[in-house]
């Protein structure tokens, strides 16, 4: 049975012996496929794509885009700290990233037979304080999203076609901003076997060469990886859209975010955007982070490798065999063709 959504796609649910297939811990109500792309995503996913096709987004909003694993964490935090902590001298960035800077898509993860029905427990006791009354079943980070004063800093992992269609449409002034980031598909696919493997919530089993071959398939949760990229790149003239390629921030921070800057008007000078360089490098992310992740997550979760592993380029390098590299450097060069997405990051020799 299929059933359609605002947005026009089409849900299906994925067949037992698929999700079966997946390798991870039980999802209450199963998978379904968002048609025609086929993004897999857990069902409770489609309680709230209607919801979010219709969000209300804030002129002053700034969205943090990426298919997951592309550099998601590394942005929300440059972002929050140029719009809220110039200085570094703002106490509300000890506060968890996780609980500063909310997910558009995290509710869908509710259904995760581990959490049963609730989010993780600082994210339930903020809802509860931020939003009386409020209904678990109509999005806990939804809520806690619209209630939120700006200007909000929002993660995203939903493509942009589930998003509202008039999101991009007028001038400048009156939308949100998007900040989509992308990483070589190689080093993508890396960070989400670790990530997979050493996570409470989703408890990977399989071997690395599957999970490779999963994200390569999009017989997996989150993929396909293609249609994601595309559309965003197909939108990244907008004047409200900026494209970010991680390879390109870890190579000249600096660079990256001296555009970061012109992009969101924040006018920060040389000097501030040097600490906020320094305060959002891997090495002071990851050394915060696990404490961080700790409060949210627990303890079993708060393992390094979970958002902050090594935060390198190339790592592909240490975990592909021949074989396996040139069935993946083919699938890239099929996608990419006919595209004028850049092959010198996509194969990243
Ligand atoms: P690796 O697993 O390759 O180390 P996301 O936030 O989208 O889940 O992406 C996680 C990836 O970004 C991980 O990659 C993580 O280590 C890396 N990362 C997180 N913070 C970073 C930072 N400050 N600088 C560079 N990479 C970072």
């Amino acid at each position: 049975m299929s059933r359609q959504l605002l947005s026009g796609h089409k849900v299906e649910q994925a067949s037992e012996e698929e999700v079966k297939k997946m390798e991870m811990v039980p999802f209450v109500r199963g998978i379904v496929r968002i048609l025609p792309e086929g993004w897999l995503y857990s069902w409770s996913a489609t309680n709230f794509l209607n919801k979010i096709y219709n969000m209300k987004f804030r002129s002053d909003d700034v969205i943090v885009m990426t298919f997951p694993k592309c550099g998601t964490t590394w942005m929300q935090e440059i972002v929050w700290t140029m719009l809220h902590n110039p200085n570094l001298d703002n106490p509300e960035a000890d506060e968890s990233l996780w609980l500063r800077s909310h997910e558009i898509s995290m509710d869908m993860h509710m259904d995760i037979e581990h959490f049963k029905g609730k989010l993780w427990h600082p994210i339930m006791e903020k809802f509860e304080k931020m939003c009386p009354g409020g209904r678990i079943e109509d999005g806990v980070c939804l809520q806690i999203l619209e209630a939120s004063p700006g200007p909000r800093v929002m993660k995203c992992h939903y493509p942009f076609s589930l998003l509202p269609p008039d999101m991009l449409q007028s001038a400048k002034i009156d939308l949100p901003q998007v900040v989509y980031v992308t990483r070589n598909p190689k080093d993508m696919m890396v960070s989400f076997y670790w990530f997979w493997k050493e996570s409470n919530s989703f408890q990977y089993r399989g071997n690395f060469e599957n999970c490779i071959r999963q994200l390569m398939t999009g017989s997996t949760l989150f993929t396909p990886y293609w249609p994601h990229v595309k559309e965003a790149w197909q939108k990244r003239h907008h004047s409200n859209v900026h494209f970010v390629f991680y390879e390109d921030l870890k190579a000249d921070t600096m660079l990256e975010l001296k555009k970061l800057n012109d992009f969101l008007g924040t006018r920060l000078s040389e000097e501030k955007l040097e600490a906020v360089a320094q305060h959002t490098s891997f090495s002071s992310m990851s050394k915060a982070g696990v404490n961080q992740i700790k409060k949210v997550y627990g303890e079993r979760k708060s393992k390094k490798t979970s958002f902050f592993r090594k935060g390198i380029t190339g790592d592909w390098k240490n975990h592909f065999s021949p074989e396996l590299q040139e069935e993946v450097d083919r699938w890239i060069e099929k996608n990419v063709s006919g595209t004028d997405i850049s092959l010198r990051w996509a194969l990243w020799q």
